[in-house]
């Protein structure tokens, strides 16, 4: 499990900073790649030529070191291992994670970083049940990140309660659970590309054309994938929608910036998409401000933009297993949608009335019926989480499906 593993070991200071030097021991003798990050606190209790000696590894210290930015910056430094691990974490460098401050390299590639992260707080017992740190706890969990220890016992500063680095060997057990969870998930090892929210089409370097997209749906889709343990691209248009726990997001404007980015991702097992891509553009957006003058109303011509669902579908390369559409619709849904997924060349549709009265663009609800080769479920009104969550679970079974055919 542990073998040929790539981890992130960050060391913040603390006097437990001597403990990680036996965790990095431990883990080399597993099998695991460390690639250390000491914080200047963490240089204060353990040297950078004892975790360099034990990891075999270079040392990553500061954010500003141009050296190491040229090698691997910290962006892909975050984005290089099969897990973070922060141990010891102290109470600032939790206060600083729940926070999202980034000053330095330890707290930047954390706040950087979609890959999951592992915490093994150490400090004081009063500072530790200290409700600040309590709440700065929770906020991450609820983000997704997981905390092994502290335990109880008697401090460095003699004290005695909870506070205390969990023993390297419960932080290796920590670490197998934590990669062993995404491999057991029902869609680990699949990749699933989701595009979701408006694109946005400029007229001029102010101004554009956009419609009601949310993005929610799309989202709580994405979620939902990675939750079950998908390698999750997310190509998201303009939305202020936080980027979900495990997901890569990234972001767009135009339908042509979605359609390149859906093609950079690679392969992938299963595309979704969910965006409301503009079906035009305006042809040569003004370099300059359009400005009101009396004589002239601008007039605006459109070209059309490629269609994104199609060109991926109809792809004789490379085509995904699974490709799904949306329809959003506002009259004869299910010939509408029936069409649009023979026309587009897409195995399912997921077709939605769209008309005002029912408040989906933009809603927290959804009403769909999904369109496959073999007809037409008709699913109740749900949350748009529901339906993400309902949808991802008929992909795991289509999934199960081909794997029985294919036996
Ligand atoms: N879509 C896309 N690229 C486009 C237009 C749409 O990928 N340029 C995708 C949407 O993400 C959705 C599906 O195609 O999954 C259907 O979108 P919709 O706007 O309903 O279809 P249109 O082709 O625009 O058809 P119409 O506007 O005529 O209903």
């Amino acid at each position: 499990m542990l073998k040929n593993k790539r981890i992130l070991l960050i060391i913040s200071g603390g006097i437990a900073a001597y403990k990680s030097l036996e965790l990095i021991r431990r883990l080399k003798e597993h099998g695991v790649e460390v690639a250390p990050i000491l914080t200047r606190g963490g240089a204060e209790f353990v040297t950078p030529l004892s975790v360099a000696s034990l990891a075999g590894h270079k040392v990553y210290q500061e954010l500003f070191d141009l050296d190491e930015e040229a090698e691997m910056g910290h962006i892909e430094l975050s984005r290089s291992a099969d897990l973070i691990v922060v141990a010891p974490a102290t109470a600032h460098l939790i206060a600083k994670m729940a926070q999202g401050f980034a000053d330095d390299l330890a707290s930047t590639t954390l706040l950087a970083t979609d890959t999951a992260v592992l915490v093994a707080p150490a400090m004081n017992v009063r500072m530790w049940e200290n409700p600040s740190t309590q709440r700065n706890v929770s906020v991450l969990e609820q983000d997704g990140v997981d905390f092994v220890g502290p335990n109880e016992g008697t401090m460095a500063c003699g004290e005695f309660g909870p506070g205390r680095l969990a023993e390297p060997i419960e932080i290796i057990d920590a670490i197998a659970r934590k990669l062993s969870e995404n491999l057991s998930a029902p869609l680990a090892g699949k990749r699933v590309l989701v595009t979701a929210g408006p694109t946005h089409e400029p007229i001029d370097p102010v101004r554009y054309i956009a419609n009601r997209s949310s993005g929610k749906q799309g989202f709580a889709i994405a979620r939902e994938a990675a939750k079950l343990g998908a390698e999750t691209i997310l190509i998201a248009g303009p939305t202020a929608l936080a980027t979900p726990v495990g997901v890569r997001r990234i972001d767009v404007e135009t339908a042509e910036e979605m359609l390149h980015q859906c093609q950079a991702a690679g392969s992938c097992d299963v595309a979704i998409f969910a965006a409301a891509v503009a079906d035009w553009r305006v042809n040569s957006p003004a370099k300059q401000k359009f400005k009101k003058t009396k004589s002239a109303i601008p007039e605006l011509s459109f070209v059309e933009n490629p269609d994104i669902l199609a060109t991926i579908s109809q792809n004789s390369k490379g085509r995904p297993k699974l490709v799904i559409g949306f329809a959003a619709e506002t009259e004869h849904v299910d010939k509408n949608a029936e069409e649009k997924r023979i026309r587009k060349g897409c195995d399912w549709i997921i077709a939605n009335d769209v008309s005002p009265e029912t408040g989906i663009m933009g809603g927290d609800f959804n009403q769909i019926r999904l369109i496959t080769q073999n007809g037409t479920e008709i699913w109740p009104k749900l949350s748009k989480k529901l339906v993400a969550k309902r949808l991802v679970e008929r992909i795991i079974t289509e999934f199960g499906d081909q794997a029985d055919a294919a036996e």
